[in-house]
C-alpha cells in the first residue's frame, strides 16, 4: 500500500469526468488499498480516485470508528430531502463552505469483490459523503455546489487527526 500525493483544485483531473471500471481485479484492489492508506493519512473521511490522480470511478468511505469501504461505478440512484451543511474537501485545504444536500440517498454500486450493493443513508455524514464522493468521479468539486463564493471560508486553524471532530470532516 501507498500512500499518494492529493490532487489539488487547479488539477485538471478533479474536473474530468471518471472513467468506468468494467472489471473489478486485484489493480481495482490495489488502488483501493493505496486510496484508503492516503485517505488515513490526510485525516480524511472519504476519497475518490482522481484525488489521487487516476481518472477511474472508485471511491472509498470511511467513517469515523468504521471500518472503511470501497464503492465502484458509484451512482444515486435515488435522494429526498434538502439541508444546508458545513463542507470540506482534502482537494481544498484550508477551506469549508456551505452546500445544500440530500437528507436521504441511496447509492449503487460494485464492491471491491464485484458484487452490487446499495448504500443507504439518511441525515448523516454518510449520506453528506456518498454526494460529495459520487460528485467527485463525475468531475464535481463542493464549491461548485456554492451558492455564493461568500459561502466559502478560509479555515486558519491547522487541522490533525486530534482536533479534527464531526464537525469539520473532509473528503
Ligand atoms: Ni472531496
Amino acid at each position: 500500500m501507498t500512500v499518494r500525493p492529493i490532487r489539488y483544485l487547479g488539477d485538471p483531473v478533479l474536473r474530468k469526468p471518471a472513467k468506468k471500471v468494467s472489471r473489478v481485479d486485484d489493480s481495482i484492489r490495489r488502488l483501493i488499498a493505496d486510496m484508503t492508506e492516503s485517505m488515513y493519512a490526510a485525516h480524511g473521511v472519504g476519497i475518490a480516485a482522481p484525488q489521487i490522480g487516476v481518472g477511474l470511478r472508485v471511491v472509498v468511505i470511511g467513517m469515523p470508528d468504521e471500518e472503511p469501504f470501497a464503492l465502484i461505478n458509484p451512482e444515486v440512484i435515488k435522494r429526498s430531502g434538502e439541508r444546508r451543511l458545513d463542507e470540506g474537501c482534502l482537494s481544498v485545504p484550508g477551506y469549508r463552505g456551505a452546500v445544500t444536500r440530500s437528507v436521504a440517498v441511496t447509492v449503487k454500486a460494485l464492491d471491491e469483490n464485484g458484487r452490487e450493493v446499495r448504500v443507504k443513508a439518511e441525515g448523516d455524514l454518510l449520506a453528506q459523503c456518498l454526494e460529495h464522493e459520487t460528485d467527485h468521479v463525475n468531475g464535481l468539486v463542493y464549491v461548485d455546489r456554492l451558492d455564493a463564493k461568500t459561502d466559502l471560508v478560509k479555515v486558519t486553524a491547522p487541522r490533525t487527526a486530534a482536533d479534527a471532530d464531526d464537525e469539520d470532516e473532509e473528503a
